[in-house]
């Protein structure tokens, strides 16, 4: 795949490496270049609008001065509780009304619990990959740390069989709560089957497991992970492993950005690192004497990049 050509363009590593600001970089470099490029911090510790230093929020908006560049740090919070309202608006019309305060509880318990802002994030990510190309020519990704990034990434695949499996129980349950309210409204033959077109929630289940194929899909056929990594053997050894498990799930990797490159010159580190990933090629980048926060800056750090003019 063509590194511009890319919908999608994911920077992921260990922390502190430059993630954030390269991401900001890039989408400066793509905007820049005549493209509408949105970029999406999916790490719940967003530091996306400190690179551009703009503040950014919830829904996408223009980036200060900026033509063709939007900016988005969704609020897993927000985004969470939303995604609770939808449940008991569904649950509500599914469910006898004696069991709903049960069903709020532990609703309620699940959207506090671990993952939960992972997988709130991981939604807006599918929300706004539907939207590229569209609204966006491009998306570029500001991910979390490895970790999380490969969790994320595996988890449309990985959710898709059991939202399957949920839409078979409820088939079953509204097929079964048919036939026991008797002939008269089950009617003769099949029509006892549940069908998606007369419940709300079949309905919702079907939608999201064809959102959620659809999205594992895309971040494997449109998707370009770049993997940022600084001369540090820790940080080598972390970015090779998540090198083979992103080829392994059949995700495509660009050149590896080495990045912050101390001004001493060659180490042992550095050529380790130009040997183990000379099959995916290397972009070097220089430690920066100041920060590369802002326009300018970021524009410098794009052409280093390649993607701008
Ligand atoms: N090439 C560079 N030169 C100098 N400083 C850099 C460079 N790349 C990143 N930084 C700085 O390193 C710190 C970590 O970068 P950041 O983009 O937040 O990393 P990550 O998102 O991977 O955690 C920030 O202070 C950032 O400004
Ligand atoms: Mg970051």
């Amino acid at each position: 795949m063509l590194l511009s050509q890319a919908a999608i363009t994911i920077l992921g590593g260990k922390g502190g490496v430059g993630k954030t600001t390269l991401a900001a970089a890039y989408a400066l470099g793509l905007a820049r270049s005549g493209l509408r490029t949105l970029v999406v911090s999916t790490d719940p510790a967003h530091s996306l609008g400190d690179a551009f230093a703009t503040p950014l929020g919830d829904s996408p908006q223009p980036i200060a001065e900026v033509e063709r560049l939007w900016g988005v740090q969704p609020d897993p919070e927000a985004t969470v509780q939303r995604r609770v309202r939808t449940i008991l608006d569904d649950a509500q019309e599914a469910l006898p009304r004696e069991v709903m305060p049960a069903v709020r509880r532990q609703l309620h318990h699940a959207a506090a619990g671990p993952g939960m802002a992972e997988s709130a994030l991981t939604d807006r990510l599918i929300d706004l990959i539907e939207r590229v190309p569209g609204d966006w020519d491009r998306l570029v990704v500001d991910s979390a740390p490895t970790g999380h990034l490969l969790r994320m990434l595996d988890l449309p695949s990985l959710l898709t069989p059991w939202v399957q499996g949920l839409a078979r129980q409820r088939e079953r349950a509204v097929s079964a709560e048919r036939r026991a309210s008797g002939p008269l409204t089950a009617g003769a033959g099949g029509a006892a089957d549940a069908t998606s077109a007369d419940d709300p929630l079949l309905q919702r289940l079907h939608e999201r497991r064809h959102r959620l194929s659809s999205a594992a899909g895309r971040l494997r056929e449109d998707a370009l992970v770049r993997l940022v990594l600084t001369p540090r053997r820790m940080v080598l050894a972390e970015t090779e492993r998540a090198a083979q498990h992103l080829r392994e799930g059949g995700f495509h990797l660009g050149p590896v950005i080495l990045n912050q490159i101390p001004p001493e010159g060659d180490s042992e580190v550095l050529t380790a690192v130009r040997e183990r990933f000379a099959d995916h090629g290397v972009v070097e980048l220089a430690m920066a004497q100041a920060e590369p926060t802002g326009a300018q800056r970021l524009a410098a750090l794009a052409r280093e990049l390649g993607v701008a003019q």
